[in-house]
């Protein structure tokens, strides 16, 4: 659902083509205990040298900064994988403390959740999306390169019974891999409560290995759903969600579709993005990005910050461009961009 900045126009984070920013992501870290082959190559990345990520605090006074003074309403911290952030809930405890509070979510793999879903509710934490791309241990083991399937099933459990609701899952379905696993992942869903959404496979991996002849596109993934449930138009209203929604048998369950390739999103876009390292990024697929960081070590004020930050997303551009000719992969990889 969007939520109007309550930003005046002069202080929210507007661009050119009439969008306004209320939706911040926030990657707490590049490191991952998974190496899911659309995003990260088995040995891993280089990481952040640790003196470039910001701190606790330095996280604290940006999000601050973007809830107080440029009318973002909803935080949601990434990573890589954001459990492995020691500060994590004291991060989300001070989101929460701030006034108008933003609503705060977390995007995870979900190892580990199963002793911080607590702590994290506890903390103010509101919900939870979960990544999950197969029900099968040893393909999981093939595509995360860790057999840990049994700890995110755990994860998922632990946030539900913590109220971390509602629990979606995130699923990206790869040819000749996993395309299988439609229905069954969301005959799992619905028999836990969860909420599926199907991701379309962005270019987006560290190893550059993306092609559009192996993403399942939208319509393959709807058209295998289809073979086995009977889906119907969400009347709920789409807002800004990069899912797209439909009942399932009729409700009230739902599935979603996230169709970034095939069936863009980019004009009701409502995000902005802040890397681990401090950097601002107007859009997922931005080439270029805003050194915050730099400003916040070099002593200055939360004017010239939130100015640096305005000017980043006026010169959002319109679209991820995609099927351009022109079309750049950004050279930082998802692991360090959070989703
Ligand atoms: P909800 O508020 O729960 O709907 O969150 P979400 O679906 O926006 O967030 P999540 O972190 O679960 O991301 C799900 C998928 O959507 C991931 O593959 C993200 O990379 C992708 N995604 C999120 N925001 C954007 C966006 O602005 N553009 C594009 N192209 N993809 C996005
Ligand atoms: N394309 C689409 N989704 C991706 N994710 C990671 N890499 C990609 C990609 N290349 C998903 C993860 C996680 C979310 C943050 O983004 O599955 O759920
Ligand atoms: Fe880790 Fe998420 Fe990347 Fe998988 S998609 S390797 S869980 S950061």
């Amino acid at each position: 659902m969007r939520t109007e900045s309550k930003a005046g126009p002069e202080q929210a984070l507007v661009d050119q083509f009439g969008r306004t920013a209320v939706d911040l992501r926030v990657s707490l870290t590049d490191r991952c205990n998974l190496r899911c082959t659309y995003c990260m190559p088995a040995e891993g990345l280089p990481w952040l040298p640790r003196q470039e990520v910001l701190t606790d605090d330095e996280v604290n006074r940006l999000v601050g900064l973007a809830v107080t003074r440029l009318g973002v309403t909803q935080i949601r911290f990434t990573g890589g994988e954001p459990l492995l952030r020691p500060g994590l809930a004291g991060i989300v405890a001070a989101a929460a403390s701030l006034r108008p509070r933003p609503r705060i979510s977390l995007t995870t793999n979900a190892i580990g959740l199963a002793r911080l879903a607590p702590d994290l509710k506890a903390a103010g934490l509101d919900r939870v999306n979960v990544s999950l791309d197969t029900l099968d241990p040893v393909r999981f083991k093939a595509l995360a390169h860790r057999d840990r399937l049994g700890d995110t099933v755990k994860g998922l459990e632990a946030a539900a019974a913590a109220g971390l609701s509602p629990v979606k899952i995130n699923s990206v379905l790869m040819r000749g891999v996993n395309d299988d696993e439609a229905v069954p992942l969301l005959r799992f869903a619905l028999e836990h409560g969860y909420q599926l959404r199907f991701i379309e496979q962005m270019p987006l991996d560290a190893q550059h290995g993306w092609s559009r002849e192996n993403m399942v596109t939208a319509e393959e993934i709807l058209a295998r759903l289809r073979g086995a449930f009977a889906l119907s138009q969400d009347p709920a209203p789409r807002g800004a969600a990069p899912a797209e929604t439909w009942l399932v048998d009729g409700g009230p369950a739902k599935v979603g579709v996230i169709g970034a390739v095939t069936r863009p999103f980019c004009g009701d876009c409502d995000r902005t993005r802040l890397t681990a390292d401090g950097q601002v990024r107007a859009c997922l697929f931005s080439t270029t990005e805003t050194d915050l960081r730099g400003l916040l070590r070099d002593g200055a004020n939360d004017d010239a910050i939130a100015e640096a930050w305005r000017e980043t997303m006026w010169a959002k551009r319109p679209g991820h461009g995609i099927d351009d000719k022109t079309f750049l992969q950004p050279p930082r990889p998802m692991s360090a961009i959070g989703g």
